[in-house]
């Protein structure tokens, strides 16, 4: 026996309504599975290459160390490969870091420049350390290493690029360089070993 309190349940959509409803979520189901396909297939497509950074030669000289002070002028030779065979870059930025643990020694500014695709470019940089100060620590263990014949530094890179592919320009992206340990004799006797640079985008 029916109760009379009790809620009245929900009355069905009419059959044809139901359909027609159930149509349109499947269209729309599609598209957006569509739209998904369209845009991982551009993804693949585009998705740049990692961008590959070395430094082929380093040298330094004026090396002049006080007690908690750093003078001399770095030489080096970066190297930027840019892989991709449908992406160029403009580099409207560039600068260049040079440090010693935690201790900042040198800066330069590399001039803009735009890397065409499947370029390799070399990138000459001339940091100078102007008097750096030193955390006195730092000072005696580059005191240490100086006198075995060469000093490991730190070289950052902070770019900020955009990327083209044929008429299309990304916006601004920074992208950022980090070379460890790289290992700068005095003597240009000794050949320098190439390192290699992690490279985030
Ligand atoms: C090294 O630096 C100190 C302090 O900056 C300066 O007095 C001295 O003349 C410099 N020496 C050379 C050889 O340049
Ligand atoms: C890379 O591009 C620069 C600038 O356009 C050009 O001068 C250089 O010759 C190119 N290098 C190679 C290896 O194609």
């Amino acid at each position: 026996m029916a109760n009379p309190a009790a809620p009245p349940s929900q009355t069905p959509l009419p059959p044809r309504r139901s359909k027609l409803v159930r149509c349109i979520a499947l269209i729309l189901l599609a598209l957006i599975v569509l739209v998904g396909l369209v845009v991982l297939i551009t993804w693949l497509v585009v998705k740049p290459k990692r961008i590959v950074y070395t430094v082929e030669a380093a040298s330094v000289s004026g090396f002049n160390l006080t007690h908690d002070h750093l003078s001399a002028d770095f030489d080096f030779m970066l190297r930027s490969v840019n892989p991709n065979r449908k992406v160029s870059i403009y580099y409207d930025s560039m600068e260049v870091m040079v440090s010693y643990y935690d201790n900042i020694l040198a800066f330069a500014e590399v001039q803009p420049f735009y890397q065409p695709r499947q370029n390799v470019t070399q990138l000459e940089v001339k940091p100078v350390a102007k008097s750096a100060a030193l955390m006195e620590s730092a000072s005696r263990d580059l005191r240490l290493e100086k006198s075995s014949g060469g000093v490991e530094l730190d070289i950052r890179v902070k770019a900020r690029i955009r990327l083209k592919m044929g008429a299309w320009k990304s916006r601004r992206r920074t992208l950022k360089v980090f070379c460890p340990h790289v290992l700068v004799h005095f003597s240009s006797a000794k050949k320098f070993q190439r390192a290699r640079c992690d490279v985030d985008l």
